[in-house]
């Protein structure tokens, strides 16, 4: 039998690629050129299964002109870039990594509390300038970590992860906002008490955010919810750009409205709000809280094994719009 086409998007491990060529014959990018809309467009006419990132948008007029397309596989736990629904009425089926990249990712959101707790992106940019000639008192003196009240808004997995961090590791009085409520077993596994949105706001000294992106989540926290914080807070994003209104975000960071922020997404990425680059108080990271080698092997080996999954075995493992098989 001939074999599907597939396009890889992005340069990915070649294990991956020679993996999908086992099953595949395979069209991939492993030069990472950015490919315009129109060029995506034409490579994945022919396809039977796409490998994508968060990067590429995967939509109506995308999907209308590409009639072969069964599956999108994403190399993300978040599915922003596809529309679902879309997906479901053509009945091609979308699939992401859950699961494999929980603790990395919570991991890195409690890297992020910590550094900018610690000023330690800011500490270290004056010290590589030459500028520290003494010890000082209050130099770079930021807020506890351990002991304090750590605020999580999103409480999924990787939510959870942080909380448990928060509460067993550094002994943090924990609260959560989400939009249900975990079980009675969870919160007693994260220690983490549920509270109304205002009072997360107003309580937390670092906020996390990790909740999806949607038109409902756009601009969750604007100058409003900043207005709202303590002025000794940190705001932490490592769910998606868009959720935060950055440009809010860097005039309460100027007006010292609030002590700092951690960020590793934006609106509109790989582009910043310039705004953002003039601000000491905030540690910036380019969207790289999944980012260690074994994870990212996980989860470019799960996008694979979806594709290879429904395309030849009939079972991806998983499957967002499980619809599209029945
Ligand atoms: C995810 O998995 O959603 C991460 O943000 C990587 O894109």
């Amino acid at each position: 039998m001939a074999k599907h086409k597939i396009l890889v998007a992005r340069a990915v491990f070649p294990e991956i690629i020679a993996l999908l060529e086992q099953h595949f014959e395979v069209e991939h990018n492993q030069a990472d050129e950015p490919w315009s809309r129109d060029q995506l467009m034409q490579k994945i006419r022919d396809k039977a299964g796409a490998f994508t990132t968060g990067g590429e948008r995967i939509d109506a007029p995308l999907l209308d002109s590409a009639s072969q397309l069964k599956i999108c596989a994403n190399m993300a736990v978040g599915y922003n870039n596809f529309d679902v629904p879309a997906m479901t009425q053509r009945r091609v089926l979308a699939t992401n990594t859950p699961d494999v990249l929980t603790e990395t990712t919570a991991d890195f959101g409690f890297a992020l509390v910590m550094s900018i707790a610690r000023r330690m992106a800011e500490s270290e940019h004056y010290l590589r300038a030459g500028k520290w000639d003494r010890w000082r008192y209050d130099m770079f003196a930021g807020s506890d970590v351990h002991g304090s009240t750590l605020g999580i808004l999103g409480m999924g997995r990787i939510g959870q992860g942080i909380a448990r961090r928060g509460a067993h590791g550094f002994g943090m009085n924990v609260i959560y906002h989400n939009r249900s409520r975990l079980t009675p077993e969870l919160e007693a596994q994260c220690k983490a008490r549920y509270v109304g949105k205002q009072e997360l706001l107003q309580t937390a000294d670092h906020l996390v955010l990790v909740l999806p992106y949607s038109a409902e989540s756009h601009h969750t926290i604007g100058a409003a919810e900043l207005a709202l914080m303590k002025p000794t807070a940190n705001l932490i994003n490592l769910a998606r750009g868009g959720i935060v209104d950055d440009a809010a975000l860097a005039q309460a960071l100027r007006d010292r409205r609030i002590a700092g922020a951690a960020l590793d997404v934006y609106e509109g990425e790989p582009k910043l709000n310039p705004a953002l680059l003039t601000v000491p108080n905030v540690v910036l990271t380019p969207h790289i809280a999944s980012a260690t080698v074994p994870t990212r092997m996980a989860m470019a080996k799960l996008a694979a094994d979806n594709l290879i999954g429904f395309l030849v075995h009939g079972k991806p493992l998983t499957p967002l719009n499980p619809e599209v098989l029945v």
